[in-house]
């Protein structure tokens, strides 16, 4: 008889295993992550991964992030913008407590020797196995009927550099990226299988699930950074009350929690229970038939609450552009030294060491 189990299940079970093995001994992971600098981080950005971000970062784990400015230019037009994102981005990372003092963060353009892994990394991969990752496939379909850039195809193998050059072992992300994860697996594997195979240079990564639950958008649909659906962790109070009052519910007066039946509804209940460490249905219960005026209110005062702190931080830190400045400088520095040095050793493993 054969057990089928799903792929998700089989991924989430690693994860919690993975979890463990991190408690006991931090020391031996290094985390890889990273945004694609389109815009401010939102609430679902927070709670879903930088929250984690921190978590691991505490727990004793060297953390890395990247943020992904080559990969905004595989599908989008952002002429001009970019700069000015990328300091959103890292504004998020250090106000939410993403420490510079242990963690990396670093822009893909700022160091080349990452993007020189791309080369043979490419010659590892075939077209087809390209054209049938999904999140490619599914990116390629939302580009608007404009032909995909071939740089689309190829950038999973992008995030395997992404990935390897700082020979980062774990990998927190959301479902959307395992294909990817995939991918980075598979480059590891055939690199060491064949220019390494008595001392294997890279890990195959291990993905790690967070356990947290997608909140939608206030328009029912998935938070997003370009369908202003989502509170931005930089938005003022005032901005987020407007925003939420604003979110969609449905018609009936009572408010209870049924995810599947009620999504809008639900989903709001999460935030609220996210925001405070509270269950969804002790929530409902205690709005009941106060209906969906309470209910937003009850949302705008846990989110406010929650990022209070975090806000204020983020306008300090907001006010001293050249300490910005100086924590990407230092951390793009780090990445290049760790990268040239990869890169030394795949020149070596591959007979390329003139
Ligand atoms: N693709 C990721 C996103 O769109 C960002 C990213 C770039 C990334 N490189 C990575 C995530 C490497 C994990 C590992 O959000």
């Amino acid at each position: 008889m054969t057990v089928r189990t799903d792929p998700l299940e089989r991924a989430a079970a690693r994860s919690a295993r993975l979890e463990e093995r991190i408690a006991a001994s931090p020391e031996r992971f290094r985390v890889l992550t990273g945004d694609r600098p389109t815009g401010p981080l939102h609430l679902g950005h927070l709670l879903g991964t930088l929250a984690n971000r921190v978590r691991l970062q505490r727990a004793g784990v060297e953390v890395f992030l990247v943020i992904a400015d080559y990969q905004v230019v595989t599908d989008r037009d952002l002429v001009g913008t970019l700069a000015q994102n990328v300091r959103e981005v890292l504004l998020d990372y250090l106000a939410a407590g993403i420490d510079p003092s242990t963690a990396t963060i670093f822009t893909h353009s700022a160091v080349p020797e990452l993007n020189q892994l791309l080369v043979p990394f490419l010659s590892l991969v075939t077209v087809a196995e390209l054209q049938r990752n999904p999140t490619v496939k599914a990116e390629a379909a939302a580009s608007g009927g404009s032909a995909p850039g071939a740089l689309l195809l190829t950038y999973p193998v992008h995030q395997a550099a992404d990935i390897l050059f700082c020979r980062g072992n774990v990998v927190p992300v959301g479902r959307d990226q395992l294909p990817h994860l995939e991918t980075t697996r598979l480059v590891a594997r055939r690199f060491n299988a064949r220019y390494a195979p008595s001392a294997p240079l890279f890990p195959e990564p291990e993905g790690l699930l967070s356990e947290v639950p997608v909140l939608l958008g206030t328009d029912g649909a998935k938070m997003s950074k370009s369908r202003g659906n989502a509170v931005e962790l930089r938005a003022t109070e005032d901005k987020t009350r407007r925003l939420l009052g604003r979110a969609r519910t449905d018609s009936e007066r009572t408010v209870t929690y049924e995810p599947e039946r009620r999504p809008a509804v639900a989903s709001l209940l999460l935030t609220a229970a996210s925001c405070t460490g509270r269950t969804p249905t002790d929530l409902a219960d205690e709005i009941g038939d106060r209906g969906a005026a309470a209910l937003k209110a009850v949302v705008v005062e846990a989110v406010n609450e929650h990022l209070r702190p975090l806000r204020r931080r983020r306008r300090e830190l907001a006010a001293d552009p050249g300490h910005l400045r100086d924590v990407l400088a230092a951390g793009n520095r780090r990445a290049t030294g760790i990268a040239a040095d990869t890169l030394d050793r795949v020149r070596t493993c591959m007979d390329m060491a003139y």
